[in-house]
């Protein structure tokens, strides 16, 4: 990997906050700048050149996506606007429709928000009941833990591949067979996983996945709304509208295009798709094992060091990802992050959006390293340098 490939690298910052989201390569801005310097034109609405060459870069960028989680068919691939709209329109457009009051729901205390409310909601709107699959002692899912919640009643497993505070892979694919033996759907919140390890949802044999282009060096407001073509089929649409509809007439008859464009309503988010796509291609060319490689090298180093001293408290020492949460003995997780922005690094602190993992790991707060293919072992050790001496930390954090 080349470091002047980010052009947000020859800034002065370390940016270890790479879980909230990444930087991006010059390839991936110069599409999104070419598509409005050089072919800016809706997509799939146009009788003319520039037109049929969004298209041609929109529906591309939709291959690249179908290649890089390896999906059967590209009408399996609905471009959002990120995980959470993904979650929701599963959630809305798939099981609401499809589920009993009664039925449940297996979650656990470490997922995001957008892996709870959506759930918590159908739980007060329709009546199911949402349960939680005991962690063990590293905060781990094992497939025991899961069976010793499920019932005749479960319907549904939703499930971060990685969470993005533990940083712990589950076993996705284990989970799938055991689930489809009992007529259980699973549901995959790839934000964190998706950008880090190879996925193939065949291998996995998931319903659904979801996940993000701005955490895989796309752009922001675009996302990935993958799901098994017969399920994606009988999903209702969150949005009606135009492009998406094939012919309707005073009489309320309405016809719907196939999939994908079905659940794409609307001008869709053209430039982050192609956009999309170029990081794709990015990532390839980089090698999705190569990354996770490097993000456990470095994490390993982190760790090490981290473990050699005394006022550092790890929240997870075991992990499979390139995050790291902790805490500095008695000092406020959000202040450590205000000393080292000092330094120009930037972490994140606080819940992380997973508010109900205080109950799992016993603190509220942490302290998050997310490390990604352009961080550096100078960057880990310059970070650990400035956490060694926590009377300088306690002088200078405010
Ligand atoms: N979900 C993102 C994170 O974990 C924003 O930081």
């Amino acid at each position: 990997m080349n470091r002047e490939d980010f052009p947000m690298l020859s800034t002065n910052y370390i940016y270890l906050d790479n879980g909230a989201t990444t930087w991006k390569p010059k390839c991936v801005l110069d599409k999104v700048n070419d598509y409005y310097t050089k072919f800016t034109a809706n997509a799939h609405r146009g009788d003319y050149d520039i037109s049929l060459k969004v298209d041609n870069e929109y529906e591309n960028a939709r291959d690249l996506v179908k290649e890089f989680i390896h999906a059967k068919t590209r009408q399996e691939i609905i471009f959002t606007s990120g995980t959470t709209d993904s979650l929701n329109i599963i959630v809305d457009g798939f099981f609401k429709p499809n589920l009993e009051p009664g039925d449940e729901v297996i979650i656990t205390e470490s997922e995001h928000a957008s892996n709870v409310l959506p759930w918590f909601r159908l739980a007060k709107t329709n009546g199911i009941v949402v349960k939680f699959c005991p962690l063990d002692d590293s905060h781990y899912v094992t497939l025991n833990n899961l069976k010793s919640v499920i019932s005749p009643r479960t319907k549904v497993i939703s499930l971060a591949m990685m969470t993005n505070v533990i940083g712990d892979l589950r076993p996705i694919k284990e989970i799938c067979e055991f689930a489809h033996e009992n007529n259980i759907f699973v549901v995959v919140d790839g934000a964190q996983s998706v950008p880090h390890i190879k996925t193939d949802v065949q291998e996995l044999d998931c319903d659904f996945l979801a996940f993000s282009g701005h955490k895989m060096c796309g752009p922001t407001g675009i996302g990935v709304l993958y799901g098994k073509y017969e399920l994606l089929d009988e999903l209702e649409p969150k949005n009606l509208g135009g492009g998406m509809n094939e012919s309707f007439d005073t009489v309320n008859d309405v016809y719907l295009k196939p999939l994908p464009t079905r659940l794409e309503a609307g001008t869709p988010n053209i430039e982050g798709a192609i956009g999309l796509g170029a990081a794709i291609e990015y990532l390839n060319q980089i090698g999705m094992d190569n990354i996770t490689k490097h993000e456990h090298i470095l994490r390993k180093r982190l760790v090490d060091k981290l473990k050699e001293i005394s006022h550092i408290n790890l929240v997870n020492e075991e992990s499979d990802s390139g995050i790291v949460a902790f805490n500095v003995d008695g000092i406020f997780a959000q202040d450590v992050a205000v000393y080292l922005n000092k330094y120009n690094i930037c972490v994140r602190a606080g819940n992380h959006c997973a508010k109900i993992l205080k109950n799992e790991v016993g603190v509220k707060n942490t302290v998050r390293v997310s490390i990604y293919l352009y961080n550096t072992e100078e960057e880990i050790d310059n970070l650990v340098e400035l956490l060694k001496d926590k009377n300088k930390i306690l002088d200078e954090m405010l």
